[in-house]
This record gives structure tokens, sequence and C-alpha cells, in this order.
């Protein structure tokens, strides 16, 4: 606990050190607004752990760590644009607060930015390739998420893939900077890798959870909003499988029907289908499984079990989190 405490101060006296704000502002203010909220800083802190556990120096896993940070913080300010969200960690989301306009440009920025943070590290040229890597494929990911809202059908294996796009691989990304940084092993970079992404999974599908059941003031972000934006969550399409004709019909007319629903009734329509299918319970047992992957992968590491044991809790902490 101690050490985990430890990085995320470290981190924090870091960023809280790096000057965001140039000018034109219009165009930094936003990046500064985005990456010094209070995020949870997973992505950062997974690179820490894993290159702490190598014994590698927080130093050189530091701008790597912050480039990850930064970048996520790209993803999230078009993310936003995309599924029309108003609100993120409690507050207005940039193209509310500013406009569409800016959230794209500062998101361009934000980006940039990212990559010139991952060269600052005496192995850049890995650094870097490791971030277009992943960069690409969360694109790819939100592209399937926008596809899938009008999909009209989408299986499981698709949304999991989906997923693993989106948000698991820049989870695992983060583990393996970190690892690589430190100058572990293939084998074990890869172990980790195996980790993040079965990590990041159960962490994707406790966000599609929390999106329909958070309180809004602990989640930071509206409650409903993919069941407002038709995204085909795992809780949407474990629904379809579970329900009966007369059910499947039901939610398949409150996502695409013609009727004109106002958006509060379609969630709480939505959740009510949700509630009588034991959707939740589910899903979080689809979310147990990917959990219980994660530490497999974890055990693989060829380390003594008290150079994992910070990662292994950290993991532990996330899987009940509320936010
Ligand atoms: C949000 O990521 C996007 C998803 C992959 C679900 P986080 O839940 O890590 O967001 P912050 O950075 O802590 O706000
Ligand atoms: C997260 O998907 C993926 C990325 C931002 C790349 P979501 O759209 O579910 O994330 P939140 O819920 O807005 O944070
Ligand atoms: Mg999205
Ligand atoms: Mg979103
Ligand atoms: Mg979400």
């Amino acid at each position: 606990m101690e050490k985990i405490q430890q990085l995320k101060e470290r981190f924090d006296a870091f960023i809280n050190g790096v000057d965001f704000i140039k000018v034109p502002s219009g165009l930094y203010d936003p990046i500064a607004y985005t990456v010094l909220q209070k995020g949870k800083r997973l992505r950062p802190m997974l690179c820490l752990l894993a290159c702490d556990m190598f014994g590698g120096e927080f130093n050189e896993a530091k701008y790597p760590a912050l480039a990850l940070e930064t970048a996520h913080n790209f993803t999230l300010i078009h993310d936003d644009i995309m599924d029309q969200a108003p609100l993120r960690r409690g507050k207005e989301t940039v193209y509310k607060k500013w406009n569409i306009n800016q959230a794209i440009l500062s998101g361009d920025a934000a980006m940039v930015t990212a990559f010139d943070f991952a060269m600052r590290t005496h192995r850049p040229l890995e650094v870097v390739a490791l971030l277009n890597q992943v960069m690409i494929e969360v694109c790819e990911g939100q592209q399937y998420d926008m596809s899938f809202e009008t999909q009209a059908t989408v299986s499981i294996p698709e949304y999991l893939e989906m997923i693993r796009l989106k948000t698991a691989v820049l989870l695992a990304t983060s583990l393996k900077v970190g690892a690589v940084v430190a100058g572990a092993d293939e084998k074990d970079q890869k172990c980790l890798y195996d980790f993040g992404i079965a990590f990041g999974m159960a962490f994707q599908l406790q966000d599609d959870i929390l999106d329909c059941y958070s309180d809004v003031a602990v989640f930071g972000k509206v409650t409903g909003g993919d069941i407002v934006e038709n995204k085909k969550t795992m809780m949407y399409l474990k629904a379809l499988e579970l329900a009966s004709p007369e059910q499947r019909g039901r939610l398949e007319d409150l996502y695409l029907g013609d009727i004109a629903v106002n958006s509060q009734r379609k969630v709480d329509e939505v959740l009510a289908l949700y509630d009588e299918l034991n959707v939740k319970d589910a899903v979080e047992q689809l979310m147990a499984e990917y959990f219980r992957q994660a530490t497999v992968a974890l055990d693989a590491v060829s380390l003594p079990e008290e150079r994992k044991e910070h990662l292994r809790r950290y993991a532990e902490m996330l899987s009940g989190r509320q936010k």
C-alpha cells in the first residue's frame, strides 16, 4: 500500500510541476484543464508499478507515464464529443466548456504533446513505437464503438474485440512501457501485457456497469449515458441474450425503434429490463473471470511474489472501484 501511495504522490508532484499552459491559451488551456484534473492516473500508475517491479528508476519512467496519461486524456477529449457526454470527473467536458472545434484541436495537440513526453527517457524509440501502435489500436476500437451504435446486431465476440482495442490495449501497453524502461526481458513484458489485457477487459466491463448504476456525484459521468447513445455495451448484449422474445422486442424498440421516447424514460425502461433479467450479475461474473485471468498472467511473471504484490494489490483495489 505504501508503495502505491508513494508512487502516486511522486507522480502527482511531478505532473504538478509540468507547465502545460502556453499560448495560444485557447489551444493549451483545455489540455491543462483535462490533464490536471483528478483522474485515477491508472495508466501512469501501471507504468510506474511495472517499472518499479523490475527494479527500474522512477525518473526514467515518469515521462513515459506522463505520455500515457496525456494520450489517455486526448482520447477522452475526443471521446466526449463522439459520445455527446456533458460531464467527466464531475466537471464539464472540454467541448461543453469551450466548443467542439476547440476540443478537436486541443485533443490533437494533446496527442502530439504525448509523443513529445514519450521521447524523454533512455529508451525513446521503443516507447514511441509502443505508443504509436497502441494509439492506432485505440482509434480502431473507438471506430467499432461508434459503428456498433447503428449496426443492428453486434455479437459478444465483436464487442469483446472492440473493448480490447478501445481500452485494454492502453492499460497493457502502459505496463509494457514500464517493463521496457526497467529492462525486463521479453517474456516478462509479454506476461505483463497479458495481465493488462485481461485487467483492461474487466475494467471496461466495470465501466459499462457503472455507467448504468453509479452515483453521478461519485462516478463523475452522467448515469445512463451509454443507453441514451445506443451503445452496444455488455449490459445490452447480455440483456438480449437473456431476454424472452417479448423482452427482446421491447429492448430493441427502445434502442433502435422509431418510437420517440424521451431520454430519461428510455434510461428508466432499459434499466428496468436489465433488472428483470439480472444483467448486472451476469456482467459481474464475466468481469470476475477476467480479473481471475489477469491474476494468472501475473503469476507467470518470473519475479518473486513480493515484487509483484503491489501491482496485485493495486488491481484488487480497482476491482472494487465506484468511479
Ligand atoms: C475512462 O478511463 C475511459 C475508460 C477506458 C473507461 P478512466 O476510468 O481511467 O478515467 P479517469 O482517467 O480515471 O478519469
Ligand atoms: C472508453 O470508452 C474508451 C476511450 C475513451 C478510448 P467510454 O466511452 O466508455 O469511456 P467513458 O465512459 O466516456 O469514460
Ligand atoms: Mg466512448
Ligand atoms: Mg465515453
Ligand atoms: Mg463508459
